[in-house]
């Protein structure tokens, strides 16, 4: 015969079931449905003296959900929207950069070496009079870390020197910077946009410098070819400078651009970019 006891236990059981559904049901990555997500956490969080008692365990729960399952959500949206719809998504509700981010830094954490690492190194061992754009600049390490002028862009501004903006429009002037950085920030589905607006806002003989995931241009793993993706970007007028496969996360491409655009973004053949989708850890 079940005990007093046992009943608890099972309801207990039976609340945690329904916890984990609301986390798989929000399988649909819009704002709304991450807010209402983030409206049943709260709910759940209000109940009773006990549970708000329980606050820093929420915490960490929360935290090891954000670094998972919404970081890969909110990861797989950037990689399968254009720019300008990344931008509105973030405008709606701009907690949802620093989720992405903060399961960003947890992945990156399980990287032997950054690439913007060692972008930061090449720029050191260079003039600091270099004037820097880091496409895509996320927490802004690059410009934390060396002593060039760096203009910080992304979607949304987590500190007073990032421009906020949709990378392929950005306010920088024509021919105004000696490197354009891309580091891991090819995400848009219209990414040559962005590289025509690196082409746009370099200076003649001015650094394009790409750090890619390595999956995303490694055709044995259904990734893009590398010749056909660096062939691509000269056919908008730059020269390949260096290209270095040597680290297993990660490709590193250097282009120098030439002194006219060559073919308008439009009319070059890009190769497709498949999401980098992260693991489950
Ligand atoms: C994977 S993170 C890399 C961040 C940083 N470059 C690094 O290496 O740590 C890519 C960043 O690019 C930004 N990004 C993606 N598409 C963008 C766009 N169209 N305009 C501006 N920023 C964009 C994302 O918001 C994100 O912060």
């Amino acid at each position: 015969m079940a005990t007093e006891g046992d009943t608890r236990k099972r309801k207990r059981r039976a609340g945690k079931g329904r916890n984990r559904n609301k986390t798989l049901k929000n399988t649909n990555n819009s704002p709304s449905a991450i807010a209402s997500y983030k409206q049943e956490i709260n709910n759940d969080n209000k109940g009773s003296t006990s549970s708000r008692s329980k606050s820093s365990s929420f915490l960490d729960k929360m935290k090891a959900r954000l670094s998972g399952g919404h970081f890969r959500m909110l990861n797989e949206k950037l990689y399968t929207c254009t720019g300008n719809e990344a931008l509105n998504f973030f405008k709606e509700d701009p907690s949802l950069f620093n989720m992405y981010h903060v399961g960003y830094q947890e992945q990156m954490s399980h990287w032997p070496e950054l690439p913007v690492n060692v972008i930061i190194k090449w720029l050191k061992d260079r003039n600091p009079s270099l004037i820097v754009a880091d496409f895509g600049c996320g927490d802004a390490r690059l410009a934390k870390n060396v002593k060039n002028r760096v203009y910080s862009i992304d979607l949304v501004s987590s500190d007073p020197s990032v421009i906020a903006c949709d990378m392929s429009k950005t306010p920088l002037e024509s021919s105004s910077v000696d490197v354009a950085v891309f580091c891991l920030s090819l995400m848009g589905t219209d990414f040559p946009n962005y590289l025509q607006e690196a082409h746009r806002v370099l200076k003649p003989s001015g650094w394009l410098l790409i750090a890619e995931v390595k999956s995303r241009l490694d055709p044995n793993t259904g990734g893009a070819d590398p010749n056909k993706f660096s062939k691509a970007i000269c056919e908008l007028g730059f020269t390949t400078e260096a290209k270095d496969f040597s680290n297993k996360m990660f490709i590193l491409l250097h282009f120098k651009k030439q002194e006219k655009q060559i073919r308008d973004v439009n009319e070059v053949e890009w190769p497709k970019l498949k999401p980098c989708l992260y693991k489950r850890r």
